[in-house]
């Protein structure tokens, strides 16, 4: 692993940790891990503390510890069979996990939860996504999705649209993504909007933000387009039919662009268009094994 990559995080609790150099360092060495098995985390033990439910995340960090030869204990549904239910605090199941798992990937609905547990964890920990806070491993395997598909990222233009007020993937996609060369345009209705901190932040970088409530006004030069679920979790506002993607939307999309989604998916993606050679979202979901392989490879070794 390049040395570069990890050498000052103990823990990976936000997308603003990393600078373009150990980003690239990082998604070159996932790359070089796509198909690999071997046993360069042979006696290591992670550990996923999940207060929210995962398929993805924690399914496939556990593929990536298993993939470089270590093993996985688990607490899938922290939140209901943990002790969490006789009142334990997160920070003394950390505590007591760290003694346990040499890592430990935590998902939790409480923005700050994963700052709160690293604060006291023995061992390494990773922010798998803190309510609608962070979840900058996500961010790693959409920059790396973007690469993938389409050769580099200087000179995009990223369409979000959706849910950009909850969606913690946004949050950090943004966040990685302004180390790059890349304009912005954010989608939604006025209830979900991205925090204006957040925008502001996004300027700072000097990044090209457009915010808009229509589609249609940024859609003809999109190199990438992000829709995201709103968070039912965290609200009851309703999801814009404008926004929907589906064939209708895909016409007015250019043929060079591409669309992802961290999924779940609901209503804003229909399935009519999974077919189309741009859809990328079920490639961009396998490349999170490579990325998890390469990031635990280098807080590990
Ligand atoms: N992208 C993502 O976080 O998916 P899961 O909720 O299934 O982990």
């Amino acid at each position: 692993m390049p040395a570069v990559v990890m050498q000052r995080l103990a823990h990976v609790l936000t997308a603003s940790q990393f600078d373009r150099e150990s980003t690239d360092a990082l998604l070159d060495r996932a790359s070089q891990l796509h198909g690999i098995r071997d046993d360069v985390l042979a006696g290591k033990i992670m550990a996923t503390l999940f207060y929210e439910p995962s398929t993805r995340t924690r399914l496939s960090f556990e593929a990536a510890m298993l993939r470089r030869g270590g093993g996985v204990i688990s607490a899938e549904d922290a939140s209901q069979t943990s002790s969490a239910v006789k009142g334990e605090t997160l920070e003394d199941t950390v505590r007591v996990v760290g003694t346990y798992a040499d890592l430990i990937v935590l998902r939790h609905p409480t923005v700050g939860a994963s700052q709160q547990a690293a604060a006291v964890s023995p061992v390494p920990l990773i922010n798998a996504g803190d309510g609608s806070g962070e979840h900058p491993t996500q961010a790693l395997l959409d920059i790396y999705t973007i690469r993938r598909e389409l050769g580099g990222l200087d000179g995009r233009h990223i369409v979000l649209c959706g849910d950009l007020r909850f969606s913690r993937t946004v949050h950090s996609l943004v966040t990685l993504a302004s180390l790059f060369d890349i304009r912005f345009s954010l989608v939604s209705t006025p209830e979900l909007t991205m925090p204006p901190e957040m925008v502001a932040s996004l300027r700072d970088t000097g990044a090209k933000v457009t915010e808009t409530a229509d589609i249609n006004d940024v859609i003809r030069d999109c190199d990438v387009l992000y829709p995201t679920r709103v968070q039912t979790e965290r609200t009851d506002v309703k999801y814009d039919a404008n926004f929907v993607v589906n064939k209708a939307l895909m016409q007015r999309l250019p043929d060079s662009a591409i669309v992802m989604s961290p999924l779940p998916r609901r209503e804003e993606i229909d399935t009519e268009i999974d077919d189309d050679p741009r859809v990328a979202y079920f490639r961009q979901a396998a490349n999170g094994v490579p990325v998890r392989m390469a990031l635990l490879e280098s807080l590990l070794t």
